[in-house]
């Protein structure tokens, strides 16, 4: 099978046989498809699309392009969860310590940033001493003993997706359904958890902007499971604005553990009970309501806030941080952006934000770039809120002080202030199972 043939066939929008998306997943992870070649397709996928046939084979190609894991050694029930990526979305690092502290077993694979979005191992890794690249023996020991790690993608697992997320990340083919798809469930199913929550983002800061588009992101992802004999359900979440109030890996992780602590901003903590409620509900924990119940009750324990030091001092991080937030390093420069005018914030562009606290250190312009821990934004006013002229509208920190003027000016020209407050729809819009 000749690679170029398939590129071509994609580019005028004929649909690949089984065989063709194996042959292209097979020969890029063994390196005998360049990136280029790689990248042309994706590109093609991009703006061709795939039928959910298609779709279906490049998902299961993706999971089959490494080992699968056998977690049948891990006792109970192991539930996931993924989100298709937003802005200020730390929602892992509080939903999996809430569900695995009220005795569902989280194995979790998490991914680093991709294009404006921020990625959970990136969080992580602001944690001193965290290790996200754990062999997988060892993970499941440490799921076994205290019921939750998440790590990175094992380089055996679904290595297709790694190499695929790095390329898709720097030539502008993230945005694409069935790239999306294949990447969040070929990992999903490599991994042997019996219960997914997907949380499907929509709106400015996600990669579908319309409600019908990640709608129908969401059906393909939950056919797909369900084919593999999977229990799962996705929520389709607004992503019209940044999820709490702060952007940026350490600023997140201390706004994770605030949440945890009960002290959290409102639509954090109320996304991260309806998705553990979710979970819980998925693993027959009981009723939606009865499940709610116990997820806010986890965070009033402390339990959940508990099952996270845990999990930080099992994967060699430093609880102490944990216990001690202010001890995480801040960054060597900040600056106010000030409002120009008075008014209601009526829109927010939130992928300008997400590429703002990119540019400020907090994400990669290439598969080299070094993430900045410290580097990102704290919003001071959110949609809906008064801001008067002149009020500081959010604080941005970056190690590279010359970044703060750039990054400032995205801030400003992606913040709609208007004179009547916006009318703001729900967090959850929609369940699709
Ligand atoms: N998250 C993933 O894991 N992959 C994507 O393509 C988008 C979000």
């Amino acid at each position: 099978m000749r690679t170029y043939e398939i590129i071509q066939k994609k580019r005028d929008g004929k649909e690949l046989s089984e065989a063709e998306i194996r042959h292209v997943i097979e020969g890029y992870v063994k390196g005998e498809i360049p990136d280029y070649q790689m990248s042309a397709l994706c590109m093609a996928i991009y703006f061709r699309g795939m039928t959910l046939e298609e779709t279906a084979a490049l998902t299961f190609a993706v999971r089959d392009s490494g080992e699968t894991l056998d977690f049948s050694e891990i006792n109970g029930l192991r539930v996931d969860k993924h989100s298709t990526g937003g802005v200020g979305d730390k929602t892992s690092l509080v939903v999996a310590p809430i569900v695995a502290s009220l005795g569902v077993k989280v194995a979790k694979m998490s991914g680093r940033g991709l294009g404006h979005t921020g990625g959970t191992i990136d969080k992580l890794e602001a944690i001193p001493g965290f290790q996200t690249e754990i062999p997988v023996d060892e993970f499941k020991k440490i799921v076994n003993q205290i019921g939750i790690a998440i790590v990175g993608q094992n380089a055996d697992l679904a290595p297709a997706d790694k190499l695929l997320y790095a390329l898709r990340d720097v030539t502008a083919t993230v945005d694409s359904l069935p790239l999306i798809v294949s990447s969040i469930m070929g990992k999903k199913l490599a991994a042997d958890d019996d219960c997914i929550v997907l949380d499907v983002k929509t709106g400015s800061g996600s990669f579908m902007k319309t409600p019908e588009k990640s709608r129908e992101l969401a059906a393909q992802m939950v056919e797909i499971g369900r084919r593999a004999g999977k229990r799962i359900r996705a929520l389709i979440t607004d992503m019209d604005r940044p999820l709490g109030f702060a952007i940026g890996n350490s600023l997140e992780v201390k706004e994770a553990i605030e949440t945890l602590k009960g002290e959290g901003p409102e639509d954090l903590t109320e996304l991260c009970i309806a998705l553990s409620a979710h979970i819980l509900e998925l693993a027959k924990k009981g009723e939606y309501s009865e499940c709610e119940a116990m997820a806010r009750a986890a965070i009033e324990n402390g339990s959940a806030f508990a099952k996270l030091v845990e999990m930080v001092k099992a994967q060699g991080g430093d609880e102490g941080y944990i216990l001690s937030p202010e001890r995480f390093q801040t960054a060597a420069y900040s600056l106010d952006v000030k409002a120009e005018e008075s008014g209601y914030i009526v829109k927010v562009d939130t992928e300008s934000y997400g590429v703002a606290s990119l540019l400020l250190g907090a994400g990669r312009n290439t598969k080299e770039d070094v993430i900045d821990p410290t580097a990102g934004i704290v919003l001071r006013k959110k949609t809906g809120e008064y801001v008067e002229k002149g009020e500081t509208i959010a604080t941005l920190y970056s190690g590279k002080k010359e970044s703060l003027t750039a990054a400032a000016k995205r801030i400003l020209a992606a913040t709609k202030v208007g004179k009547n407050p916006p009318k703001m729809q729900p967090l959850v819009l929609d369940i699709v199972e």
